[in-house]
């Protein structure tokens, strides 16, 4: 077992299947990175975002300081008000040029799912290529949605780099795409969450294999929710505990390069107190 938080790069990415506690490892980080005197950006990507609730704020989709927390400010990418954003960029500047019937069907065609999609993937990459988030903030802490959305985001990313690169590449400029801040260890770390218990195991083992497959390599391994390193007292409990030994030794010795145990808690750990909590069990 190791401590995480140390000499970390810009970008942090939480990942894993759904319920696993990636939120919770997310907030828990931003935290204590926060605390320890760092500028932070706490941003989900899931359009569920519950990250609001963890510290009782309303967040939404524009960059707000957290008053219970000097140095930490969070962003949730909501993908609604990202495509009304995107359509108004695009109508605005034809709104009274253009005939009303014609602006009304350029409306229409973008209100659909897949401009939906678009935006968010537009802010969630904008992130990653800002130049004045890089300068704002020390650390920007990505809290994902599951596995299958998080994997689509990483698709679209992909297909974008490859276009940029078509187009880029015969001019000999140089460019950076938001697909290899995240190829690029110095810059980003991916973590993995998951439960010891064998369908979450496999799950994240296909996750890093997936992410491997993009030429991600993942930095680490939380194992969330451990009763065997919270040394329970009652029998049911320590059988519990017992079966997840062979669930943590896969992890260790097959899939993680490095990896973290972090115990299931009493609580839920909601609130900065109780965050702080959980990441002693995983930071320095
Ligand atoms: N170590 C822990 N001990 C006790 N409860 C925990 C722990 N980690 C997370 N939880 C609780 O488990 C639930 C799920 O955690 P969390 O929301 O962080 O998971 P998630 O992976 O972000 O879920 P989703 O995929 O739905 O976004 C929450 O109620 C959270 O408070
Ligand atoms: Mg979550």
């Amino acid at each position: 077992m190791m401590k995480f938080l140390v000499q970390l790069p810009h970008f942090l990415f939480f990942t894993g299947k759904g319920g696993v506690g990636k939120t919770s490892l997310a907030c828990a980080t931003a935290v204590q990175l926060a605390d320890s005197g760092k500028r932070v950006l706490l941003v989900s990507t899931d359009p569920a975002s519950n990250v609001g609730q963890v510290f009782g704020m309303t967040i939404g989709n524009k960059i707000t300081p957290f008053d219970s927390v000097p140095r930490l400010s969070g962003l949730e990418i909501d993908p609604q008000a990202a495509a009304q954003l995107y359509r108004d960029k695009i109508v605005g500047p034809v709104r009274g040029v253009l005939p009303e019937s014609v602006v009304k069907g350029i409306e229409e065609q973008l209100s659909g799912a897949c401009t939906t999609e678009i935006a968010a993937f537009y802010e969630f990459t904008a992130l990653l290529t800002d130049e004045v988030i890089q300068r704002d903030f020390d650390h920007v802490i990505f809290d994902t949605a599951p596995t299958g959305h998080t994997l689509l985001l990483l698709d679209a990313t992909g297909a974008y780099h490859r276009e940029t690169a078509r187009q880029m590449g015969p001019s000999g400029i140089s460019f950076t795409t938001p697909m290899m801040q995240l190829q690029d260890s110095k810059k980003t770390k991916i973590l993995i969450v998951t439960l010891a218990e064998n369908t979450p195991v496999l799950e994240a083992a296909g996750l890093q294999s997936d992410l491997r497959r993009a030429d991600i390599e993942p930095w680490a391994w939380i194992i969330n929710n451990s009763l065997a390193i919270a040394n329970p007292t009652s029998p049911l409990m320590r059988q519990r505990a017992s079966n997840e030994l062979a669930q943590i030794d896969a992890v260790t010795k097959q899939h993680a390069k490095r990896w973290a145990v972090v115990p299931l808690q009493a609580q839920e750990p909601i609130g900065v107190e109780r965050l702080k909590k959980l990441a002693r069990h995983f930071a320095s």
